[in-house]
């Protein structure tokens, strides 16, 4: 036998021994403890609308908490899909409830279909609460948790079939939260059309894969009710807080000028099913799966991301300690490459700008060097001009002091010539 299948043998505990109790011990209320710590704990639920915009969601979550939740209308002019959460605190007999609606604004108005927001939205919970459980001082007893518990898919009731939109989007949420498809405005569609309406759309759900949320049959307790609710998916709702008498009694319908139409009538519409199946008997388990299901799933794929493993190939138990040396050595090379090749950048920047001065320099040198030639050309030729214009002056001095002689010649020979005159005229 191998070293490592003993090891894994002398470190298998025993199984407990059964024993009987003499007499009531107490133990049988940890039951009654959990439930009175859960109920002073209060309790928190989330749901995400997700529907055209008009569909009817606000008006059914009020119908659905028979109560009015502050909703304004949507625009339908909003520029990308937008997520709006409202939380209310609610108390029914001694349990508060944390109630979130998250309303996803603007779906399907839009000709840029993007339905990454809602996934976004969901992923961000998500981490959010991971955040917190990696925290050092974790206060997970207190903390809000915005997970969304249940996606309420309102589906428009044309019909026909599902549109792509539809399908696609789905499809992308379906890994990641609770979905229950619903009719909107079952009221607009006849009984015969629904039925087959219905069918219609499970056979598109299965043939595109798409995982809605069923309720579950493994608790004895509501696994009959549960199973027949399945085969009813989706459920055709119809909403209204409006009041119409109806015998002597008032009850919550739509009243039209051919007739009422009750939404607590389970001949008229599923309303009662759908508040039967997500309130009053799987709310729990749309906690549970939330967490035990989709937020795992999340937290799985994260901590892998991040280097996180639950065992390697030898199947050697994981360590936290192992992993965080493996990161942190992952981390200090990755760290010193980046600071090599930032060095490197760095010494080819300066080689390159070194490089450029010089040329510049090269440059400058060779236009000195030009106007240098240029300016003692300059030079020479004026220097020559001037030399010219020495001669010139110096030869006309000369010719100057020439004609000036020649000129006193003359004027000395013309003031002799009248004495002369006078001399002869005496001898005469
Ligand atoms: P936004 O939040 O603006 O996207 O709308 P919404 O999806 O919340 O719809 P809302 O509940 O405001 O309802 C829009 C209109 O549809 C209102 O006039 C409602 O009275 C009407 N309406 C709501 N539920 C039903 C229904 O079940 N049947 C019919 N026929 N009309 C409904
Ligand atoms: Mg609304």
């Amino acid at each position: 036998m191998a070293a490592t299948d003993l090891e894994r043998i002398s470190n298998a505990e025993p199984e407990p021994r059964s024993l009987s109790l003499g007499g009531h011990v107490g133990f049988d209320s940890l039951p009654d403890q959990l439930v009175s710590k859960s109920v002073t704990q209060g309790f928190s639920f989330n749901i995400l609308c997700v529907g055209e915009t008009g569909i009817g969601k606000s008006t059914l979550m009020n119908t659905l908490f028979n109560t009015t939740f502050e909703t304004e209308e949507a625009s339908h002019h909003e520029e990308c899909v937008r997520l709006r959460p409202q939380t209310y605190d609610l108390q029914e007999s001694n349990v508060h409830l944390k109630l979130t609606i998250v309303d996803a604004v603007g779906f399907g108005d839009q000709i840029n279909k993007d339905d990454r927001p809602i996934v976004d939205y969901i992923d961000t919970q998500f981490e959010n609460y991971l955040q917190e459980e990696l925290k050092i001082r974790r206060s997970l007893f207190d903390y809000h948790d915005t997970r969304i518990h249940v996606c309420l898919y309102f589906i428009t009731p044309t019909g026909h079939s599902l549109k792509s939109l539809d399908l696609v989007t789905m499809k992308k949420l379906d890994s990641k939260v609770n979905i229950i498809p619903i009719i909107a405005k079952a009221d607009t569609i006849s009984k015969s059309e629904l039925h087959k309406f219905k069918i219609k759309i499970m056979g598109e759900l299965v043939s595109n894969g798409v995982q809605i949320y069923q309720f579950p049959t493994d608790d004895e307790a509501v696994a009959e009710i549960n199973a027949v609710m399945n085969a009813h998916l989706p459920f055709a709702v119809v909403g209204s807080t409006e009041e119409v008498k109806v015998g002597n009694k008032l009850v919550r319908a739509r009243q039209y000028p051919w007739g009422v139409v009750q939404v607590e009538n389970e001949n008229h519409c599923d309303f009662v099913k759908l508040r039967e199946m997500l309130i009053r008997v799987n709310m729990e388990d749309l906690r549970e799966q939330t967490h035990s299901r989709h937020y795992e799933l999340y937290r799985r794929c994260k901590l892998e991301e991040m280097g996180f493993q639950d065992s390697d190939g030898d199947s050697q138990p994981f360590s936290l300690q192992e992993t965080y040396e493996a990161k942190r050595k992952e981390f200090l090379s990755e760290l010193q490459r980046k600071e090599e090749e930032m060095r490197q950048m760095f010494v080819n920047k300066v080689k390159e700008t070194e490089l450029e001065l010089k040329e510049k320099e090269r440059e400058l040198h060779e236009k000195f060097e030009h106007l240098k030639r240029i300016h003692q050309e300059e030079k020479r030729k004026v220097e020559e001009k001037r030399r010219e214009l020495e001669e010139e002056t110096n030869a006309f001095n000369c010719r100057k002091a020439a004609m000036e002689a020649l000129q006193s010649q003359a004027l000395h020979a013309t003031s002799q010539q009248p004495l002369r005159k006078d001399k002869d005229k005496k001898k005469f």
